[in-house]
């Protein structure tokens, strides 16, 4: 899989999750056999404001290459403004958000609200393709809803504009995330462009990553939620690929020492308040079909400081491990 003049170890893509894909978790992510991982969205005009939040997604400190950083907004000039300052703060690549379905950005027509307005998507692609020296992605839905899945349209408009790389998630805006991602769309946009298509959308296991790659035909598939507590995901993803076999699942000592780096790094990260809050949510995704983790979870979430939550976060893996030393991530011990 190569985007421009940057060839990935792989075709295994980390999504963009906005509060998720953080330098933290990208960097756990690439470490653990992804091939690249998308940042969160940074709003095209959070720019002017110079805040603590955009400095943050503007750091790219020890980020394995290539450096993809995703953008939203729906102003041409400000979008390619957005695009060149990222560039000029390290990233490789500039990705298109075209395909957030939440309110607060529809509703400013940005997002998958632009699937509506395809002479909108063109003068934005080309404004930033023509800002910027880097490799311009895109990021879409199948369509608005299940009568204007346009994605064709738009691969067509996204490829004469010079975008290199297009990824969809085979659900349409009106979805939201419910019923079960499609694919027959993703494979129909791959038989008529030539640019790169990464297929997203429900990839949770090996075997589904491939039967998403050979019914799609596209190039990569691109994995979120999956991934949430579970970096390890792409490194039993590859694995299976190369070899057809399944890698065993992690340790529980794995696992704990996975979290303790994680964590490390989202405090040096955030710092001590945010830290500890944005910690909260992966140590859930993590302790997830561990014996005892709901009580657990529910005392960890009250805990102020970084220090207690990683006293308690040890702890709780400790027990784990005294009381079953070869327990593998999700088996249920009995009692
Ligand atoms: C918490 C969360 C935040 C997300 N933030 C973004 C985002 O900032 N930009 C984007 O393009 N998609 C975003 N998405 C959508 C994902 O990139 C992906 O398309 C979607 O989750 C489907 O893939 P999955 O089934 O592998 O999770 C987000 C999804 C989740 C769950």
């Amino acid at each position: 899989m190569r985007i421009g003049p940057y060839q990935l170890k792989n075709n295994l893509i980390v999504a963009p999750m906005a509060g998720v894909t953080d330098r933290p978790f990208r960097i756990l992510c690439k470490k653990m056999g992804a091939g690249m991982a998308v940042s969160e969205m940074v709003a095209s005009n959070s720019l002017l404001y110079g805040s603590e939040k955009t400095m943050r997604r503007a750091n790219h400190e020890g980020e394995v290459d290539p450096i993809s950083v995703q953008i939203v907004g729906a102003d041409p000039k400000m979008l390619a403004e957005a695009a060149k300052y990222n560039v000029d703060n390290g990233a490789q690549i500039i990705d298109i958000n075209m395909g957030c379905p939440a309110k607060k950005i529809c509703n400013v027509m940005a997002g998958s609200a632009l699937l509506q307005n395809e002479p909108l998507v063109q003068t934005l692609l080309e404004a930033v393709v023509g800002a910027v020296d880097v490799p311009v992605t895109l990021k879409i839905r199948t369509g608005w809803d299940k009568s204007s899945r346009n994605a064709i349209n738009i691969a067509r408009i996204a490829e004469s504009s010079g975008i290199q790389a297009l990824a969809i998630h085979g659900r349409t805006r009106a979805c939201g995330y419910t019923g079960d991602a499609e694919y027959d769309t993703i494979a129909a946009v791959k038989a008529e462009v030539r640019i790169p298509v990464i297929a997203n959308g429900d990839i949770t296991t090996p075997e589904k990553a491939q039967y998403v790659l050979q019914h799609t035909g596209a190039d990569a598939v691109m994995i979120g939620r999956a991934a949430q507590g579970r970096p390890w995901l792409f490194r039993e993803i590859a694995h299976f690929m190369a070899t057809g076999q399944h890698l065993p699942a992690p340790q529980v000592a794995e696992i704990r020492a996975v979290l303790v780096a994680h964590l490390q790094d989202l405090y040096d990260f955030y710092g001590e308040y945010s830290g500890t809050r944005v910690a909260r949510k992966h140590i859930s995704w993590y302790t997830k079909g561990l014996p005892g983790s709901a009580q657990f979870r529910h005392h960890m979430n009250q805990l102020p400081s970084t220090e207690e939550q990683m006293a308690a976060v040890c702890e709780f893996f400790d027990l784990q491990l005294e009381r079953g030393e070869r327990l593998h991530y999700g088996e249920e011990l009995a009692a």
